[in-house]
């Protein structure tokens, strides 16, 4: 079982009683890979965790670990590697005894225990502090020597549950870099779950995003935030503005769209025939202008309602007749500073648009 591909789950269904959790979850996690699991509360993560660990068992589907079937096979023979909540230290013993404890339960040699004890401490940079007891160190810390105990034994997998959600922002960042340098070094596929998408952004190869235990969207940030299939993917991956649209004709490489009672180009892929649509717009893509471009322009007027300040950058929402409220980012000292109640002009390019099916449209 050591040489494993990847890990397939197929068609993976689960119940408590009568009520789903997880609805025909199907994903390929590549051998090496960093992938995380990402949805609001109550959408699965951890019973589809719980299900790749075998801790639970799933009411339907299958999970194959390169050619294995592992669907039935007991948590204890799966050498996987975890890193839970409430997965808590053993208090009584030292960092040290900690990280050898799996190692002893696999009847490990003394020698060889101690040299990895000592390399995994090194690797997550405790090995000053290997005598002393989990109730002596910090949060993070404690973070830490739990990964160290989970990647002694070399598993095939790491899993783990939201383990910095007990820290706060500064250590988490420190330690969402320390988790990646890990990864890359050691090449074990992890898997990671979260509700916050700024860590999931940050942190993995492929995201999956899950609502109410179904997968919404499988692929790399970059395309789960840039092209994302539906609305929930779109919202749940950072600020969005949906505008209500309608196709109007192919034109060029390209669409002639109608967005709030004016025409634009749209130069992305384009939904099914047959569907109502809306664009997609992130706040960075539009850019709030004094005056009107003219023709051949994608632009929506209206009125400033309010502008936020971030340090970095501002936000301006503006009110636009037949669209509601547009939210768009503009530099922190920009040229054009408009006052709250004035009127603005919103620009953005064909390509930065993304149009999905209106059906996806939820409340
Ligand atoms: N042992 C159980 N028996 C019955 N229902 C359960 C059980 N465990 C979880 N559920 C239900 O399954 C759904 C998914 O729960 P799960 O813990 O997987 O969500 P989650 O995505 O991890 O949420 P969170 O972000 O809050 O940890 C929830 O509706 C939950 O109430
Ligand atoms: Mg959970």
């Amino acid at each position: 079982m050591t040489t494993h591909d990847r890990l397939r789950l197929e068609r993976l269904s689960k119940h408590y009683g009568r009520h789903q959790v997880l609805h025909d979850v199907s994903l390929d996690i590549e051998r090496g890979s960093f992938l995380t699991l990402l949805g609001p509360s109550g959408s699965g993560k951890t019973t589809l965790l719980k299900v790749l660990a075998g801790f639970e068992r799933c009411s339907a589907g299958r999970l194959l670990l390169g050619d294995a079937d592992i669907t039935s096979l007991p948590a204890e023979r799966r050498n996987f590697g975890l890193v839970f909540q409430g997965y808590a230290l053993f208090p009584h013993m030292t960092v040290a005894n900690n990280v050898a404890f799996p190692l002893k339960v696999r009847r490990w040699d003394r020698s060889r225990i101690e040299a990895r004890v000592r390399e995994m401490l090194e690797l997550v940079q405790l090995g000053h502090l290997a005598h002393r007891k989990p109730a002596e160190l910090s949060g993070g810390q404690q973070q830490r020597v739990a990964l160290a105990r989970a990647l002694a034994f070399e598993p095939d997998l790491l899993l783990l549950d939201e383990p910095m959600s007990a820290l706060d922002r500064k250590l988490r960042a420190d330690l969402q870099i320390e988790l990646r340098r890990i990864h890359r070094r050691l090449g074990t596929t992890f898997v990671y779950v979260t509700h916050d998408q700024d860590e999931a952004m940050t942190m993995s190869d492929q995201v999956a995003v899950l609502d109410h235990g179904r997968l919404m969207q499988v692929g790399p940030p970059e395309t789960l935030y840039e092209r994302p299939e539906n609305r929930f993917v779109a919202e749940f991956l950072g600020r969005s503005n949906f505008l209500p649209a309608r196709l109007l004709a192919a034109e060029g490489p390209g669409s002639r769209i109608e967005v709030a009672g004016r025409t634009c180009r749209h130069a992305g892929p384009v939904p099914e025939a047959g569907h109502g649509v809306s664009l997609l717009l992130r706040p960075e893509d539009i850019e709030v202008r004094p005056a009107s471009p003219g023709d051949g322009w994608n632009c929506l007027s209206g009125r400033l309602q309010i502008r936020t300040y971030f340090g970095d950058r501002a936000l301006y929402q503006v009110e636009v007749p037949g669209a509601g409220t547009v939210s768009a980012y503009a530099p922190a000292r920009p040229e054009f500073r408009p006052a709250e109640g004035d009127e603005v002009h919103l620009v953005w390019r064909a390509e930065d648009g993304v149009l999905l099916p209106a059906e996806a449209e939820r409340s």
